[in-house]
C-alpha cells in the first residue's frame, strides 16, 4: 500500500501517529509562507501543513504543486490550532504536517477544477468526465447508487430470488421503443437487438422452473430523450411464479420501505396507495400523477353544457369534456404575463386555448371569458368549492387533450407555488391500466404495457368484444409523479397469447415467427407468472432528490443519444462494414479507428 490511512480516515484520536497519505491536489493555500494543501481522495479531503518544521526540500516541492497533481506525503497528525477546526469536514479536527512530499503524478491544469464551487456547462462536465466524476457531489451519487443497488440485491437475496444473466444480443423484445439493432458478421442482413427489457428471457425462466429471478439488467431503447431518459439505463428486473399481483407489488412495497428507511430514515406506511389508471386520468389527467400536492381536477362538462359559450359548446358538441383545476388563493399571484404563460404551455400540450377565471373578493369572477358565464357563474362556484382569491384554470377539449394540458399546468404550479416540501417522497402505485390504446399511427391496437400482459380474469372475454374496455393485470410504481417501475401478471396460456397478439395486427405465421419460441414454451407447462422491473437510475435520482439522470450515471449519454468523453457513435474502418455486408447510405466521412 501507498498510504496508510485515507484522506477521510484521520481523527484526533490520531494525533502524535505518523502516516502517509495518497490523493489529489484540492487547493493550495499560502499563509503568511506556510503552505496548506488540501488533499483529497474518494473518502475525504485532509489538510496537510507545509511549515517552519519542514525541510527545505519539503518546502521547494511543496511550492511546485499545482491542483489535480497526484500527491503522496508522508507527516505526523497534530490537532488544528483553536479557531481553525472546521466541523464540516470528518477530518477538521486534525491535520498532517508534513516532512515528506512525493509527486505521484503531475496534471495539466484542468479544464475545471472539481473542488471549486461553480460548474461548467454539462458539455464540459460530460466531455470531461473523469473530472466531474471526481466532484464531492458526483461521487456522492455513485456511493447512493451502489448503496440503492446493494439494498435492491439484498433484498432480493434475502426472499430467495436467484440472479440469471440474460444476453445483450438477441431478438428485439417489443417494449414500444425503437431497438438497437447490432449486425451479425456470419449471416450478413441478419441482426442482433440489444434488449429493450429481458422481458421473455425472464417469462422463459419462470417456464424453466427458477420461480424467482432477478437482474441488475442493463435495457436499451432508441426514443426520445428527456430529463428522466436515457438510450442505455438499468432495470432492477424480477419475475415470480405462481404469483398474483398483490404478491409482486408486496415485494417491491417491502424494497420502497427499506430503501426509504436505510437511505433517507423515512418510515413509508404500507399498504401504499392504489389508485386506478381511470380515476388517475380523471383526477389528475396523467397515469403517474405527482401526489405530494392537491390540485385535483374538477369535471366541468354538465355545466358548461348549460351554456352557449362559444369555446365551452365547441368541446362538449364534438364529444370533448370541460375540465378545470382550481388554485387556491392564486388569483393575486399570477400576472397577465404569468397566465399568458400557462395559456402558451396548454396550447403546446394541444388544447386550443385556456380559460382563466379568478373569484373577486364580492364573489363575482373576472377573467377575459367571465362575461360569457352566464347563469352557470354560481354553478361553477359551487362546484369548484371555490373561494374568493381562487384562480380556477379551465381546458375544453377531447378527453386527452384536456388531460395532457391540465397535467402540464399541474405540474407547473405544483413547482412555481411550492406546493411541496422538497423533501417529501410520495409512492403509490398506479392499477387497472387499459389492455390496448389506439396507436396515433396505425390507427390499430397497441399494447399499453407489452404484449404479454394478462387481462383481469373477469375481462377475458372483453379480448374480443370490447378490447377498450379490457382492463391488465399491471401495476406502476409512482415516485414523486415519475414512473419508478412497471408489472404485470403474465399470459401464460399460449391461446389468449396468439388472441392478443392477433388483436395487435401480428398474424398467426408472423407470431410464430417473432414468438414461435414463446408459444412452445407456454405449451410446454407455464406456471402462471408475473413480475416488476424498476427504473434503478430514476430510484436513486428520486432518493438523491436530483433533477437529471445524467447525475447518476457514470458515463450518460446526451439529450442527442452520444458520449461526449468517448465520441460515440462514430464512423467505422470501412473494413468492418465489409466484414458486416454493410453500405452505408451517407456519404463517406473520415472513418474514426
Ligand atoms: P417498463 O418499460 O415500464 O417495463 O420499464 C420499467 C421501468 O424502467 C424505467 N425506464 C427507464 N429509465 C430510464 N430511461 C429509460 N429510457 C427508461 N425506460 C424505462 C422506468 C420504468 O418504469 N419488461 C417490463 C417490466 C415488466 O413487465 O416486468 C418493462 O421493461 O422506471
Ligand atoms: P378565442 O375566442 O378563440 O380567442 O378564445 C377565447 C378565450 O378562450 C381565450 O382566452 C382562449 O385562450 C380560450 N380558449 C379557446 N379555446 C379554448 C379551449 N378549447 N379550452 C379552453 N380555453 C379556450
Amino acid at each position: 500500500m501507498l498510504r496508510s490511512h485515507t484522506c477521510g480516515e484521520l481523527r484526533p484520536s490520531h494525533i502524535a501517529e505518523n502516516v502517509s497519505l495518497c490523493g489529489w491536489v484540492d487547493r493550495v493555500r499560502d499563509h503568511k509562507g506556510v503552505l496548506f494543501i488540501d488533499l483529497r481522495d474518494r473518502w475525504g479531503r485532509t489538510q496537510v501543513v507545509i511549515g517552519p518544521e519542514s525541510t527545505a526540500e519539503v518546502v521547494a516541492a511543496a511550492r511546485t504543486v499545482r491542483p489535480e497533481w497526484v500527491l503522496r506525503i508522508h507527516g505526523t497528525v497534530g490537532a488544528r490550532p483553536e479557531g481553525t477546526t472546521n466541523p464540516k469536514l470528518s477530518t477538521g479536527g486534525i491535520e498532517v504536517a508534513c516532512n515528506s512530499l512525493e509527486v505521484l503524478n503531475e496534471a495539466q491544469t484542468p479544464v475545471f477544477q472539481p473542488g471549486a464551487a461553480d460548474l461548467p456547462g454539462e458539455e464540459v462536465r460530460l466531455t470531461h468526465r473523469w473530472l466531474d466524476l471526481r466532484r464531492t457531489a458526483m461521487q456522492e451519487n455513485m456511493f447512493l447508487r451502489h448503496r440503492i443497488v446493494k439494498i435492491m440485491r439484498d433484498h432480493c437475496d434475502l426472499l430467495g430470488f436467484i440472479d440469471v444473466e440474460t444476453p445483450m444480443l438477441g431478438r428485439s423484445t417489443p417494449e414500444g421503443a425503437r431497438d438497437y439493432l447490432v449486425p451479425s458478421r456470419l449471416e450478413h442482413g441478419a441482426f442482433f437487438a440489444l434488449p429493450q427489457s429481458p422481458q421473455l428471457y425472464k417469462q422463459i425462466l419462470m417456464v424453466a422452473g427458477f420461480d424467482r429471478y432477478v437482474q441488475v439488467a442493463k435495457c436499451f431503447r432508441d426514443e426520445d430523450l428527456r430529463a428522466d431518459r436515457q438510450p442505455e439505463f438499468t432495470q432492477l428486473d424480477l419475475e415470480m411464479s405462481f404469483v398474483e399481483a398483490d404478491d409482486v407489488m408486496g415485494v417491491i412495497e417491502a424494497l420502497v420501505n427499506r430503501t426509504s428507511k436505510e437511505i433517507l430514515g423515512l418510515d413509508v406506511a404500507l399498504p401504499l396507495p392504489r389508485l386506478t389508471w381511470d380515476e388517475c386520468m380523471e383526477r389528475f389527467g396523467h397515469d403517474a400523477p405527482d401526489l405530494r400536492y392537491g390540485l385535483e381536477i374538477t369535471d366541468l362538462t354538465g355545466i358548461a353544457g348549460e351554456t352557449d359559450f362559444r369555446v365551452f359548446r365547441g368541446a362538449i358538441d364534438a364529444g370533448g369534456r370541460v375540465r378545470g383545476i382550481r388554485v387556491p388563493g392564486a388569483a393575486s399571484r399570477f400576472s397577465r404575463k404569468d397566465l399568458d404563460a400557462f395559456t402558451a404551455l396548454a396550447v403546446e400540450a394541444g388544447a386550443k386555448g385556456l380559460v382563466w377565471l379568478k373569484l373577486e373578493p364580492e364573489g363575482e369572477w373576472s377573467g377575459p371569458v367571465a362575461k360569457n358565464l352566464g347563469s352557470i357563474a354560481e354553478k361553477l362556484r359551487t362546484t369548484l368549492d371555490a373561494s374568493p382569491g381562487d384562480l380556477v384554470l379551465i381546458v375544453a377539449d377531447s378527453f386527452e387533450v384536456s388531460c395532457k394540458a391540465l397535467h402540464t399546468l399541474r405540474k407547473r404550479l405544483g413547482t412555481v407555488l411550492e406546493l411541496f416540501r422538497p423533501d417529501a417522497m410520495h409512492f403509490s402505485w398506479v392499477v387497472d391500466f387499459p389492455m390496448f390504446a389506439r396507436d396515433t399511427d396505425t390507427g390499430g391496437w397497441a399494447s399499453m404495457h407489452h404484449p404479454f400482459t394478462a387481462p383481469r380474469a373477469a375481462d377475458l372475454d372483453a379480448l374480443q368484444s370490447d378490447p377498450a374496455a379490457c382492463r391488465a393485470q399491471a401495476y406502476d410504481l409512482v415516485i414523486n409523479g415519475s414512473e419508478a417501475g412497471g408489472g404485470t401478471i403474465r399470459i401464460h396460456d399460449s391461446r389468449t397469447q396468439e388472441k392478443v397478439f392477433q388483436l395487435l395486427g401480428i398474424s398467426p405465421e408472423m407470431a410464430r415467427e417473432r414468438f414461435g419460441f414463446l408459444l412452445d414454451a407456454l405449451q410446454s407447462g407455464a406456471p402462471p407468472h408475473g413480475g416488476i422491473a424498476l427504473g434503478i437510475d430514476r430510484w436513486v435520482m428520486l432518493f438523491g432528490k436530483l433533477d437529471s439522470i445524467r447525475d447518476v450515471i457514470a458515463f450518460p449519454k446526451t439529450q442527442k443519444a452520444s458520449d461526449l468523453m468517448t465520441g460515440a457513435p462514430a464512423l467505422v474502418e470501412q473494413k468492418q462494414l465489409v466484414e458486416l455486408g454493410i453500405r452505408t447510405v451517407v456519404p463517406p466521412q473520415t472513418p474514426v479507428v
